[in-house]
């Protein structure tokens, strides 16, 4: 294998913080070397090694690959008609997931990779090199081992979502569906699966139920992460904390003891301002989750329900409007936040050893993801 030179960098985005430059490790007209997959050599192009081959990207900016943590990719049919309904007033609300999970159990194998892939696709051409991907719309033992299964094929970071909602044939016994969850479901998905989600919230599952399914997911050996918060107050965030989530997804709606719970428990919040956007919510209150440090990640959420959004560009630009990050902390929790929320240290990054995940800006700086929505100027760079 070649190693590769990327020089002419006008601004690269290291999140190193032993690189200088601020909290996103900044470096101007720098160079960065490539060799067997991994980062070998980052810094100021005047200082470059020699490589076997060059790369010059003509002042552009660079930063660490995208780490979209939250992503419900294996699904099939899609809900426009749902969300127009809700642009003309109608509210959100769980229960629209069976629709989706109709269609999902009526789809082959091959049909629900390929629209999964189609999407994985849809992610690196803006600039996502790692997503996480949840099962969720099978809620059949079968349905949800082959959607995790698929989503294997696509990621490391596969989360068993069982839990997202009780299916419309068990409406009247949701206690029977939770023995499902944490029995023979877990048992069939814990193989393909690296984490463990569950829904905890109005018109999906209390804490009790989302505790047992999340302690059941840990004995079998799964990181615990959680969707809490996101329709309204409620005590998903304080369970998250309490079971040691790595993650707690969606923070919508946080008291103060809840932002205090986070941070005191070190939980990363994974933020999905796509989801405020798709349902016309107000958004999460990032301010004083960064003011409180809290760790925080954005990710697409992308979902055709909620969050019908591929790209990490439009959740920092939104971040950055709607939510009041800066766009320092808005790029550093699409990348780092996001490698957070995953615990992954090989990624968000780009120092020796990383993953040689990047992203090659059409524009000078990073600035520009928040300055310029809606444009297609991030990609990742292919080797
Ligand atoms: O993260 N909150 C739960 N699940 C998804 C939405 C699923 C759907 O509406 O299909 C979410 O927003
Ligand atoms: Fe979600």
């Amino acid at each position: 294998m070649v190693s590769i030179a990327l020089t002419g960098i006008g601004e690269l985005v290291t999140n190193d913080p032993g690189a200088g430059g601020g909290p996103l490790g900044l470096i101007e007209r720098a160079a960065v070397v490539l060799d067997a997959g991994r980062v070998a050599w980052v810094g100021p192009a005047s200082a470059a090694p020699d490589a076997d081959q060059r790369i010059d990207v003509a002042g552009r900016a660079v930063l660490p690959g995208f780490v979209d943590a939250h992503a419900h990719l294996v699904f099939a049919g899609d809900r426009a008609a749902e969300f127009a309904a809700r642009m003309a007033g109608t509210r959100y609300a769980a229960g629209g997931i069976a629709t989706t999970v109709a269609a999902t159990r009526a789809a082959t194998d091959e049909e629900l990779l390929a629209g999964a892939g189609r999407l994985v696709t849809e992610m690196l051409r803006q600039g996502s090199t790692t997503v996480e991907i949840k099962s969720g719309y099978g809620l059949t033992v079968r349905d949800e081992a082959r959607s995790l299964a698929v989503a294997a094929t696509l990621t490391p970071e596969t989360t068993f979502l069982g839990a997202h909602v009780v299916p419309p044939e068990l409406a009247d016994d949701p206690a029977a569906y939770l023995d499902l969850v944490r029995g023979p479901m877990l048992a069939a998905c814990a193989p393909h699966a690296r984490w463990v989600d569950a829904f905890c919230d109005r018109g999906a599952f209390d804490a009790d139920a989302a505790r047992a399914v999340l302690t059941a997911g840990m004995a079998a050996g799964l990181l615990p992460r959680l969707h809490a918060n996101q329709l309204g107050p409620g005590p998903g965030v304080q369970l998250a904390a309490e079971l040691g989530a790595v993650s707690a997804d969606h923070c919508t709606h946080l008291t103060g003891d809840d932002i205090a719970a986070l941070r005191d428990a070190g939980v990363v919040a994974t933020l999905l301002p796509g989801a405020e956007f798709s349902t016309r919510s107000p958004y999460p209150d990032a301010r004083a989750l960064l003011d409180a440090g809290v760790t925080v990640a954005l990710a697409t959420d992308c979902n055709p329900g909620s969050s019908y959004t591929s790209s990490m560009p439009f959740c920092v630009a939104l971040a950055v409007r709607e939510m009041r990050m800066t766009p320092a902390e808005a790029v550093r929790a699409a990348t780092a936040g996001g490698a957070a929320s995953l615990r992954r240290t090989d990624v968000g990054v780009l120092a020796p050893g990383a993953r040689a995940d990047l992203v090659v800006l059409e524009a000078p700086s990073y600035l520009h993801l928040a300055y310029r929505p809606g444009v297609p100027i991030a990609h990742a760079l292919e080797l």
